[in-house]
């Protein structure tokens, strides 16, 4: 194939952006929409000089399209996305890939038995922190990861839920503030940390009327043996964001981490000890005596006025490149993977612990309980059936709520 034949399914949102980016991947035409929202459909189809549908399964029986974006509501993500791998066309999925890991499952044989892609809108990879950090972790210049800390913090007000209400529901978004902001946070600690093992974590209701959650306390034990605990929340503003992964060989530190919707010009730290601290450990002698360390920052390539320095195996590139990033990294690289074979830079695959270290959490909270992973599937789609039918709400913490 040569060139995709491209459609959007839910426009009015983020899906206005991947058809500005279909259209600009020179192997990729543009040439179908698909909303629920008549008006919409109508104006888009206009704008973009392409078919419209008000029911996508008509878009997938017309036989025009060989890959598609699903930027709708996250409860539509796995029923839309199985129906478009069933018609044997290729997803980039917005975030979350699906609300139940069982979906996610799903998805993910069905790709596998179609030879199809699947890509996920977790574009927070591609910024150049994130890759800055994850370059540092894989290069052994922290060592064995031991400790993460990590938080998102926000503000939300009401009108956020009000005007769109599939963001408030556990039918429809399948979860607040983990599903919908940190999701994003959450898809980076497993793709720099890995896999987690264990969970125990709060999550409830402090300002928001939403029946989902506004804020969230996790502790976890990673498969590499690493503990974190993260904190997510759509109560503050102005929050100050916290990211430290701590390792035996050093330290990495964004001091004030911006939220990372796009890619910013964040200060990392690095403070590499200068033994091991296995090593220091048995070596000191002062019972308060302490490793020593150096503190260096680190430049994010792009940003820096002189060409970056080589930093413990970390080759930064020249400030020259103005390349694209975010979600056009992922759309060209979906089209890539199409055209000429391998994987997505997010695919659906690596995106798939992220689905179920958000049910781990929630399933921890509601059920008060440490969960170990992989999650029971059976277990965590009764308790969301129960979520989203009313039958359980989140936990109230009598000494704590508001
Ligand atoms: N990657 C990111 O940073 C990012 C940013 C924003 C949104 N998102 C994700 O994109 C998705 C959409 O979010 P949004 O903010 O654009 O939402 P939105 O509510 O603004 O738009 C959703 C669109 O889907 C349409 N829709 C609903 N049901 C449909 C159906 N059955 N068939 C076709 N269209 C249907 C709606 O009419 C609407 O036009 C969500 O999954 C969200 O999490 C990701």
């Amino acid at each position: 194939m040569d060139l995709v034949r491209y459609g959007v399914i839910g426009i009015s949102g983020i899906g206005n952006l991947h058809c500005r980016l279909a259209r600009k991947n020179t192997n990729t035409e543009l040439v179908a929409l698909a909303d629920i929202n008549t008006d919409v459909v109508k104006k888009k189809s206009a704008q973009w000089g392409v078919h419209g549908f008000t029911d996508y399964r008509d878009m997938l029986d017309a036989g025009i399209v060989d890959a598609v974006s699903i930027a709708t509501p996250h409860h539509l993500h796995a029923i839309i996305g199985q129906d478009c791998l069933e018609a044997g066309v290729h997803i980039f999925v917005e975030k979350p890939l699906a609300n139940r890991v069982s979906e996610a499952d799903a998805m993910i044989a069905k790709a596998k038995s179609r030879n199809l892609k699947i890509c996920v809108g977790h574009q927070y990879r591609t910024h150049r922190s994130s890759k800055v950090m994850k370059q540092l972790i894989d290069n052994g210049n922290i060592g064995k990861i031991m400790r993460v800390l990590w938080t998102w913090i926000e503000f939300r007000p009401e009108s956020y839920y009000a005007r769109d209400i599939w963001r408030c529901t556990w039918r429809h978004a399948g979860g607040g503030v983990l599903m919908n902001q940190a999701s994003h946070d959450l898809d980076l600690i497993c793709w720099m940390i890995g896999k987690p093992a264990q969970v125990s974590a709060f999550a409830g209701s402090q300002l928001h009327q939403a029946e989902i959650e506004d804020m969230v306390c996790a502790s976890v034990v990673f498969e590499n043996g690493a503990f974190g605990s993260l904190q997510f929340t759509v109560n503050q503003p102005k929050g100050y964001n916290i990211r430290q992964i701590a390792g035996d060989k050093g330290v990495i530190i964004m001091p004030d981490a911006q939220s990372l919707t796009g890619d910013q010009d964040e200060q990392i730290l690095v403070g590499r000890y200068k033994d091991p601290l296995p090593v220091s450990i048995s070596r000191l002698n002062g019972i308060a005596e302490q490793p020593e360390m150096i503190w260096q920052p680190v430049e994010l390539p792009g940003t820096a006025k002189k060409r970056p320095r080589k930093f413990w195996g970390w080759k930064s590139e020249k400030r020259v490149e103005k390349k694209p990033r975010g979600l056009s990294v992922l759309m060209n690289s979906f089209i890539d993977a199409i055209i000429n074979g391998g994987e997505p830079e997010v695919s659906g695959k690596s995106a798939h612990p992220t689905v179920e270290f958000i049910n781990a959490i929630i399933l921890s909270s509601v059920r008060g309980k440490t969960v170990t992973l992989p999650v029971d599937r059976d277990e965590y789609d009764a308790l969301f059936d129960e979520l989203r039918t009313g039958k359980t709400k989140l936990p109230t913490y009598s000494e704590g709520r508001f």
